[in-house]
């Protein structure tokens, strides 16, 4: 994953390259480094750990220059340590380089580079990019000397590159991990992702597979890998740098948690239309859906949180638009030989538009003849640019590394399709619509609902918070609730163990471990599945379990059943993973914050999985 960051401007480039930097630490934090072109040459610092360590042992320097690039690192290939740590250097100190990705062939090229008299400091693979651009660069310019480099390496890269030789010029390249320009007024940026630069520009560039940017402080440049030039114009962002704030939460995954009735309201404005009773997306996306054959299936990939939305998907499109519906892990699915033909739709879910594995599995499913719909948070992302369709999700962005407003924003836009094809095919209806309808627009006022449960919330998380295991248990709509709660819980508080089941399986193992007093979350929402539930309920009960319930409100018998509730609004079935999301998501955040967890940060995880 990790994040890199390139400046050249006429500020002094220390304090921007961390403030870039520290908007980008969601996407590793192992360790962290900055090289700048300080008029004498390059003048690097590293530091094991998070950035705070590196900018706090820098405090002293001047860090001046006008040239400088910048890397927050999630290991792949060494272990965290400051010789590990980027940017990396050549032999003679004359270039440094920041990569996000893996380079696949970096054993034959160091090897081949190690014969060739190069000496090496670290163990990743980045280091043989410094080197072979070093190689390439004594008999071309820096410039082709990066081209012939970039031709070279097998794997994934975003890369930023400075040289003496060049000190006013900046370097950029990718191939399938992201990279974006942000142009500034006399400064220019790049960048893995939009908000390291909001604090200074909101005119961006995104730069696609196999192409080269050459930066200088006043112009830019793309090109192919082969030197072709390519005419490109900027888009403007519309989030502000206020959406990429803490606003004074105590992290960025509170905040995200209470930002839901406003980005459950943004993704669904403007797609109701009242007046035909219809959902209305973009014209592309209608145009898309509009062709779709009456036997098309859907075949839906995602990873992690975004795997749990399309579980639930795959209730909504079943039940209501009576589709064929299969779901994959995106990383299984790859790797499959899948039955796809010109009367499959591959939906792919994703936050980020960047998930390695995803973008994997839309490949697969074109090259199969499939079409590709998706469901992205990320205007300008990968996912977004290689989908025939996209529905955009309008969470904002979303920096916490677990993904909590995403996810209820993602299942509002699968509601919103699965109703665009149920009444498509006539399947509803017309008082059913109209509630339908009522509800999407409740939605928002339910979700803030929803949050008022917090301060019980908070209250039954000191009695959980020293728990060692923790299970999730739901059926239908919210067995995928029960799988998201327990990979909030286990992403941001890793001293418990947390696993999510379908409540109808407990008897087939998981029953087996439990003892007096074990935690047991159920969600047991008014459904044709409650009294199940309860009988679930009561199996673990018998075996003295502690179970916390999550309950549509008003549900007075359930207290009977249950050591605390959870009040959630009522709504229809379909609707209440949205609601049931948010008091998981809070549980699992009071019991991580009372742990003294690192809830933005997790150990091990970063948020933008680019690599396999
Ligand atoms: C990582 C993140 C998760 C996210 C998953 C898929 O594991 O930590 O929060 O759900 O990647 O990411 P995507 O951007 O494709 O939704």
């Amino acid at each position: 994953m990790c994040g890199i960051v390139g400046y050249i401007g006429n500020s002094s480039v220390g304090p921007i390259l961390f403030e870039s930097l520290s908007r980008l630490e969601y996407r590793g934090y192992d360790s962290a480094g900055i090289a700048l072109l300080n008029g004498h040459g390059i003048e690097v610092h590293k530091r094991v750990g998070k950035l705070k360590g590196l900018i706090e042992g820098t405090s002293q320097l001047p860090l001046r220059g006008h040239l400088g690039l910048g890397h927050t690192r999630w290991a792949t290939h060494g272990e965290p340590s400051e010789t590990n740590a980027h940017p990396h250097l050549d032999c003679q100190g004359r270039l440094a380089i920041v990569h996000n990705g893996i380079i696949e062939n970096y054993r034959e090229l160091k090897e081949r580079l190690l014969d060739q008299g190069h000496r090496f400091q670290s163990q990743t693979d980045t280091e043989v990019i410094a080197h072979l651009v070093e190689h390439y660069s004594r008999s071309l310019s820096l410039r082709d000397a990066f081209r012939k480099a970039l031709q070279e390496l097998q794997g994934s890269y975003a890369l930023c590159l400075l040289a003496t030789d060049d000190p006013e010029r900046l370097y950029g390249a990718r191939l399938g991990s992201p990279l974006i320009l942000g142009i500034g007024k006399n400064e220019m940026f790049l960048a893995s992702d939009v908000p390291a630069v909001l604090g200074r520009t909101r005119e961006i560039m995104y730069l696609n597979d196999r192409e080269v940017v050459e930066l200088s402080q006043n112009s830019l440049q793309i090109s192919t890998l082969d030197g072709n030039p390519i005419d490109r114009q900027p888009s403007r962002i519309d989030w502000d740098i206020a959406c990429a704030q803490k606003s004074g939460f105590k992290h960025f995954m509170l905040k995200e948690i209470h930002e839901q009735p406003n980005t459950i309201e943004q993704t669904i404005l403007n797609r109701l239309d009242w007046q035909i009773q219809q959902v209305r997306f973009d014209e592309r996306t209608n145009h898309f859906l509009e062709r779709l054959s009456p036997d098309e299936q859907f075949v839906i990939i995602a990873c992690g949180t975004a795997y749990h939305a399309a579980l639930v998907g795959e209730y909504m499109l079943e039940e209501f638009a009576e589709m064929a519906v299969d779901v994959d892990l995106a990383s299984e699915f790859r790797y499959r030989k899948p039955r796809l033909n010109r009367h499959t739709t591959v939906l792919a879910i994703s936050q980020s538009g960047e998930t390695a594995d995803t973008l994997a599995g839309i490949r697969l499913a074109k090259e199969q003849g499939a079409k590709v719909l998706s469901i992205c948070n990320v205007v300008g992302s990968s996912v977004a640019r290689e989908s025939d369709a996209v529905l955009f999700t309008h969470a904002g962005p979303e920096i916490a590394v677990a993904s909590t407003k995403a996810y209820t924003a993602q299942l509002t836009v699968l509601a919103l399709l699965t109703m665009y094809l149920a009444n498509a095919r006539q399947l509803l209806k017309d008082p059913e619509k109209l509630q339908f309808f009522r509800t999407f627009r409740k939605l928002p006022e339910l979700a803030r609902l929803a949050l008022n449960a917090e301060a019980d919330i908070q209250k039954i998380a000191f009695f959980y918070a020293d728990s060692e295991n923790f299970y999730y248990l739901g059926r239908k709509y919210n067995f995928p609730s029960a799988l998201e709660g327990a990979l909030k819980l286990k992403e941001i508080c890793p001293k418990i163990h947390a696993e999510g089941y379908a409540a109808g399986e407990m008897k087939h193992g998981p029953i087996a471990l439990i003892r007096p007093g074990w935690p047991v979350l159920f969600i047991a929402t008014d459904s044709n599945v409650y009294d199940k539930v309860i009988s679930n309920i009561e199996e673990t009960r018998a075996r003295k379990a502690s179970c916390v319930v999550i309950a549509s409100e008003g549900n007075r018998s359930i207290r009977s059943y249950a050591d605390h509730v959870i009040e959630v609004p009522k709504t229809e079935e379909i609707f209440s993973p949205i609601l049931t999301a948010i008091p998981l998501q809070l549980l699992a955040y009071y019991i991580a914050d009372l742990n003294g967890c690192d809830v933005d940060q997790p150990p091990n995880l970063a948020k933008s999985v680019t690599v396999e």
